[in-house]
């Protein structure tokens, strides 16, 4: 019998195609992480995320401006700190004149429409390459210790101008903690974008590369989840929209797709993925090597995400899916 029902009609022409298109990319769905470096006049590659630069104080603006000009308008720095200055605490992260928030304040100055996420976590001020508070004796990570310094990480930001604050740390009951010192100094208006689920996963070694950031003993399973869990990620999800989170991620993205739908469906606030530096890493070496079409992969890649459910994505790609998008 011949078919009485065919789809193929709704895919006979591009018009047709571009008519019954579900999911479309825009620019402005993209969040740009960017890697700050001490020094001045610097850009130098990021080895594992061939293509993804890190940049000091002065150049960063450059690099801005460029995004700026492709439809980009929301940035994520994140800083990668010299040995001599990480400590237990992470103190440095809290300092106004160093890298990282001199260079928010920069940026805010120059671009004054664009949005600034701060990323809330110690590892790149901690001597320990934790994202909380070490134990000296035990090794243990402490929680409650974490949140004093992850609030006045965040209350710092605010105060060099973040838009929107990240918590990555994964530590309990610090989206009300942020929350509470931000509105209690003023910050009302500084929004949350929680890592609500942040698997421990294998895909954020280049990033531990681009910042040095790795931790220095054990692993990160005691906070981050455990990549076979998805209840747990709606649990995560119900105490952050609790605690009062704008906006909550899902991290990584490609290996958690399903996460990021069931995520969308049991919630009303914007949904955001982290593609992260490992995802990067894979199609950027494939198409190095001619594997794979470099362009059309990324952009079905990106497309994935939004198709699962995500509202925005970070992306190290956001500035070459920009060009594409320009081209049409
Ligand atoms: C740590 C942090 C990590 C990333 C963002 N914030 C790495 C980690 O948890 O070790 C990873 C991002 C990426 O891989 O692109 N607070």
């Amino acid at each position: 019998m011949l078919p009485t029902h065919r789809p193929r009609r709704n895919r006979k022409s591009q018009v047709i195609r571009d008519m019954v298109q579900e999911t479309r990319l825009t620019t402005h769905d993209f969040i740009y992480p960017v890697f700050l470096i001490e020094g001045q006049n610097q850009k130098l590659e990021v080895k594992s995320m061939p293509g993804v630069y890190r940049y000091s104080a002065d150049r960063i603006i450059d690099e801005i401006g460029a995004a700026v000009d492709l439809g980009i308008n929301s940035f994520a720095p994140f800083p990668a700190i010299n040995d001599s200055l990480k400590d237990r605490l992470a103190r440095e992260s809290t300092n106004l004149n160093g890298l990282y928030l001199k260079a928010v304040a920069d940026i805010k100055r120059q671009f004054p429409d664009v949005a600034i996420m701060t990323d809330v976590a110690m590892d790149p001020y901690s001597s320990d390459g934790h994202d909380g508070v070490v134990d000296v004796d035990s090794g243990e990570i402490l929680n409650d210790a974490s949140l004093e310094v992850l609030g006045q990480m965040a209350l710092a930001q605010a105060r060099a101008g973040a838009d929107i604050i990240g918590p990555s740390d994964m530590m309990d009951g610090r989206v009300a903690w942020i929350r509470e010192v931000l509105d209690s100094n003023g910050f009302s208006n500084v929004s949350i974008m929680s890592y609500t689920a942040k698997y421990a996963s294998a895909f954020y070694g280049p990033f531990r590369d681009a910042l040095d950031s790795a931790p220095k003993k054990g692993d990160k399973k005691s906070y981050q989840m455990n990549p076979a869990n998805r209840l747990e990620a709606l649990r995560e999800l119900a105490l952050d929209e609790a605690e009062g989170a704008d906006m909550v991620m899902i991290k990584p993205a490609l290996s958690y797709l399903d996460i990021i739908r069931e995520v969308k469906n049991h919630t009303n606030l914007p949904v955001t993925a982290y593609n992260v530096s490992g995802e990067y890493a894979l199609v950027r070496a494939a198409a190095l090597n001619g594997w794979v079409d470099g362009e059309r992969t990324m952009m079905e890649v990106l497309m994935s995400i939004k198709r699962a459910g995500a509202d925005a994505i970070l992306t190290y790609f956001a500035k070459d899916a920009a060009e594409v998008l320009r081209r049409g």
